[in-house]
């Protein structure tokens, strides 16, 4: 495994780092023996910045943003939010953490199927126990942003992919966390409606001063990006491998 070799001039220009990465691994079992995916991975993404992070299948990218989102725990390496070391062992203080200051889209959303489009985008305003009203209120807000206000009282399941990707966007932003961690957010959606999706990400990070952290196969969205990396060899760079 190569050591990272992250672009540390364009880094340092971030302002207000929220999350900084170091030194983080992660290996898993296969068959074929202790597969390493991330080795010592060095990242910053600041307040204000839209990071884009891109790589080919398999070379663990969602496993990244998971370490980075706090859902997945390094081998080795600290993560810094806020200034403040993550402490991985602290169940209590991740799932505050997560519930204050982290959004997160999932790549395969991970709606909960039981719950409607409007239940699901109130969830995490849920877990800051906020007021019943204010929650409809801004989670209806979230919905319209994704002009989905006709669905609102729709199941998971008699959405299309595009409209639970959209749905899951809601829920992630609608509690305007600091860091945004979205895995392939536009997947889903058509070159267009990805086009808005991104153009809204780019809004919430430099109108609102939050950090985003992209990961896309779209080569014309990871351009647009404040910033750009690519994962190649368990360690990001900041050049096409
Ligand atoms: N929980 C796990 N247990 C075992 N192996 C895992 C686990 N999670 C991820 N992996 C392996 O780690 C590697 C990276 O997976 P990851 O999902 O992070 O890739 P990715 O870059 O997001 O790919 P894609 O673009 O297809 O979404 C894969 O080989 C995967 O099989
Ligand atoms: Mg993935």
């Amino acid at each position: 495994m190569s050591d990272s070799t992250i672009d540390t001039s364009q880094d340092a220009q971030a302002a207000q780092p929220f999350m900084q990465a170091h030194g983080i691994c992660k290996s898993f079992q296969s068959a074929a023996g202790r597969e390493t995916v991330l080795g010592a991975v060095q990242v910053s993404v600041g307040l204000g910045e839209v990071l884009a992070i891109t790589a080919p299948s398999g070379a663990g990218k969602s496993t990244l943003l998971k370490i980075l989102g706090t859902l997945e725990t390094p081998d080795a390496g600290t993560l810094r939010c806020g200034g403040e070391i993550v402490d991985f062992r602290n169940r209590r203080q991740l799932a505050q953490l997560r519930a204050r200051s982290i959004g997160f889209v999932f790549q395969r959303f991970n709606l909960v199927p039981f719950l409607d489009a409007q239940e699901n985008v109130e969830l995490p305003l849920k877990l800051r126990r906020m007021p019943r009203q204010q929650r409809r209120c801004q989670a209806q807000a979230a919905l319209a942003l994704m002009g989905l206000e006709s669905k609102r009282a729709a199941m998971p399941a008699t959405l299309s992919g595009g409209e639970q990707q959209r749905v899951a966007i809601a829920r992630a932003i609608v509690g305007a966390p600091s860091l945004l961690l979205c895995d392939e957010p536009t997947g889903s959606l058509g070159e267009q409606a990805g086009q808005q999706i991104f153009e809204l990400l780019h809004t919430f990070a430099h109108a609102h001063r939050r950090a985003v952290v992209l990961v896309t196969h779209n080569e014309s969205l990871a351009r647009q990006a404040t910033r750009r990396l690519y994962l190649h060899n368990g360690a990001l760079q900041g050049h096409a491998p």
